[in-house]
Formats: C-alpha cells, sequence, structure tokens
C-alpha cells in the first residue's frame, strides 16, 4: 500500500495537471500573474502649437499633441485607471546644446501644466534626454564630435530641475550617462525638491526597437549611432552593475529597456533589487504587434494582453506601453 502511493503520488495518473484548467473559475484562482490599469504608465509626445492631434505613422493610435489636446487626452488616460503618463517633447526648434529640454516655457513644461490643470490626480512622469533637443540628435553635448558625459550632466539636472518646477512628479532619466541619476538628485535636493523620485532607464540598450519612437519623437542621430552610451545587447551582468550604480546614486525606480527581448534581465533584476522594476515595452515592439494585426496575421488584442503579462511574470511591477488605454479597456470588459 504505502509502496505504490510512494510509485503513483506526484505522477500521473494520480496527477492530472489538466485538472485546474478546466473551467475559467479554476483559471482564475490559479492565476499567478495579474495584469492590472494600475501598472500602466502611458507616454504621450508633446508638439507646440493648439489644437493638434496628428498620429504618428508607425505607432497607429499615438498621437503628436499640443499642451491643450494632450490635457483632454490626459483625462482619458485618467478615467480608464491608468495612473500615470510618461511625457516627451518636440521643440519648436533644436540647437547643438538642446536648449529647448530646459526651457521653462518649452513643450514640455506647458504640457505638464496643462495636463496638471485638467487631470491633477493623473501622475506626470518625464522623460530627461537631450536627443529631442539637440539638432545632431544624440543623447548628450558635443566636444570634438563626441558626446561628452560630465558637460551633458549639467543640462540633464537643469532639464529635470525645469521639469518638476512645471509640477512633474517624477523625472526619467534615458540618456545613460554616467552619473545622471547623482545628477539630477542632488539638483533636485539643491532646490528643495528632495520629494520629487527618480525613475532611472538602468538598463537601456541600443536597440533595433527604438525605431519606431525615432520618428515619434524626431531624434534620430543625425550622425553615428547611439552604442557608444547605451548597452550593448549580449550582456547582462553590465545591466546589473548599472542598476546597482543607479541604485546607489538614489535611483527609486530602475528601468529596463527594451523589454521583450530582455525579459532575462527583468528577472534577475527583481531577483538582485528590492527597488520597483519598471519595464517599457518601447515603440517598435508596440509597432509589431500592430502591423501583424493589420495584416490579419494575429489578434492584437490577445497578442497584446499576453505581452504585458509576461513582462509582468518576468518580474516588472511597472509596465510603460503604448498598449495602456487599450488594454485598460480591454481588461475592464474582461
Ligand atoms: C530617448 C529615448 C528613446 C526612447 C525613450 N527615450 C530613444 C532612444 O534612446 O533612441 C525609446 C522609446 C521607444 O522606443 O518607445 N533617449
Ligand atoms: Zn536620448
Amino acid at each position: 500500500m504505502t509502496i505504490t502511493r510512494t510509485l503513483t503520488a506526484g505522477r500521473f495518473p494520480a496527477v492530472r495537471m489538466r485538472r485546474l484548467r478546466s473551467t475559467p473559475a479554476f483559471r482564475d484562482l490559479v492565476r499567478e500573474t495579474d495584469l492590472s490599469a494600475r501598472h500602466f504608465v502611458y507616454p504621450m509626445f508633446a508638439v507646440p502649437g493648439r489644437g493638434v492631434r496628428r498620429e504618428i505613422a508607425p505607432m497607429p493610435g499615438c498621437h503628436h499633441l499640443s499642451p491643450d489636446t494632450m490635457a483632454e487626452e490626459a483625462q482619458e488616460v485618467a478615467s480608464l485607471g491608468i495612473p500615470a503618463v510618461l511625457l516627451f517633447g518636440l521643440p519648436e526648434a533644436k540647437d547643438e546644446e538642446g536648449t529647448g529640454a530646459y526651457d521653462d516655457g518649452g513643450v514640455v513644461q506647458e504640457a505638464i501644466r496643462a495636463i496638471k490643470r485638467a487631470a491633477p490626480g493623473l501622475m506626470v512622469i518625464t522623460d530627461v534626454c537631450m536627443c529631442e533637443y539637440t539638432s545632431h540628435g544624440h543623447c548628450g553635448v558635443l566636444v570634438d564630435g563626441k558626446v561628452d558625459n560630465d558637460s551633458t550632466l549639467d543640462l540633464l539636472a537643469r532639464t529635470a530641475l525645469s521639469h518638476a518646477d512645471a509640477g512633474a512628479d517624477m523625472v526619467a532619466p534615458s540618456d545613460m550617462m554616467d552619473g545622471r541619476v547623482a545628477a539630477l538628485r542632488s539638483a533636485l535636493d539643491g532646490q528643495g525638491l528632495s520629494g520629487v523620485p527618480i525613475m532611472a532607464y538602468g538598463a537601456k540598450y541600443a536597440s533595433a526597437f527604438f525605431e519606431p519612437f525615432r520618428e515619434a519623437a524626431d531624434s534620430a542621430p543625425q550622425f553615428g549611432d547611439r552604442r557608444g552610451y547605451q548597452m550593448d545587447p549580449p550582456n547582462v551582468r553590465e545591466a546589473l552593475r548599472e542598476m546597482e550604480l543607479d541604485a546607489e546614486e538614489g535611483a527609486d525606480i530602475l528601468m529596463v529597456k527594451p523589454a521583450l527581448a530582455y525579459l532575462d534581465v527583468i528577472a534577475l533584476a527583481r531577483q538582485r533589487f528590492d527597488h520597483p522594476i519598471a519595464a517599457y515595452n518601447v515603440s517598435g515592439e508596440y509597432a509589431m504587434v500592430k502591423a501583424a494585426a493589420r495584416m490579419g496575421w494575429i489578434d492584437e488584442r490577445r497578442a497584446a494582453l499576453e505581452t504585458l503579462t509576461g513582462i509582468r511574470r518576468a518580474g516588472a511591477d511597472i509596465l510603460i506601453t503604448y498598449f495602456a488605454k487599450d488594454a485598460a479597456r480591454w481588461l475592464r470588459e474582461g
């Protein structure tokens, strides 16, 4: 009797994995990963002007919005139960130093104020980087034709301060300069903004999946590429070092970007750090699903929700995604 038990316990036919999959109720009961709008951050692109609402070609469903139309969109985002937006800006004019980034009357600063008036409860996070504002399209200032780390730090700090002054709830440096989190932290603290957290793009890879975004943000480098500052895709230990440094410099949230080709990085970050982990489901990842769905090759809703669930399962607490609005609706419909 005992012998038979040891032989059969834990195996077929005593064990049948299908039992707990047999009905929707069982599947709900044992579901390990939850997906809800409260984890979402919706990225938006601010442009100058009034009444502007222009669809971004490689990112169907996403628009260039002027501060007024962005404020309306922000109300919609908030009404869907999405807690936060992430702002990018396309300035009126670009220059060598990217001065538009820290212009207190700049497009992102105006968008922050408009959103805060229209949807005060919605969290506004801002991307802090130079590439949308520099004429050369690189994420920092050039010295002798190269992106100079240390002289960029001051401009990033000024940008973060300008965003926080305009009412941003959190700043998210995406430039990948060394020492930027410390530079932002001390600048914010020095201006009485010690309550503003930093979400650091800790492990940001030089990725092919940013391509649609570069059209959206008009931020393609005019020469060379970003491989001298963004991470090399084959490296994961280096990603952990990057995140460790950001954590030591005072980052409140650590981000991995892109998400899908880097789920292992998300999973390791989850194990290594107790910080909240954010994952950026980037423009190319969005565009691929959209394009395949348009061709009728994939079910957009199922593919998008499966993708987002997978990023959560890998260990991300926060999902930055262009699917946020649609996914919130789909989840609401059940
Ligand atoms: C700017 C920035 C980029 C993205 C976010 N911030 C582009 C880049 O680094 O080239 C990409 C976002 C996306 O693809 O959705 N540094
Ligand atoms: Zn950049």
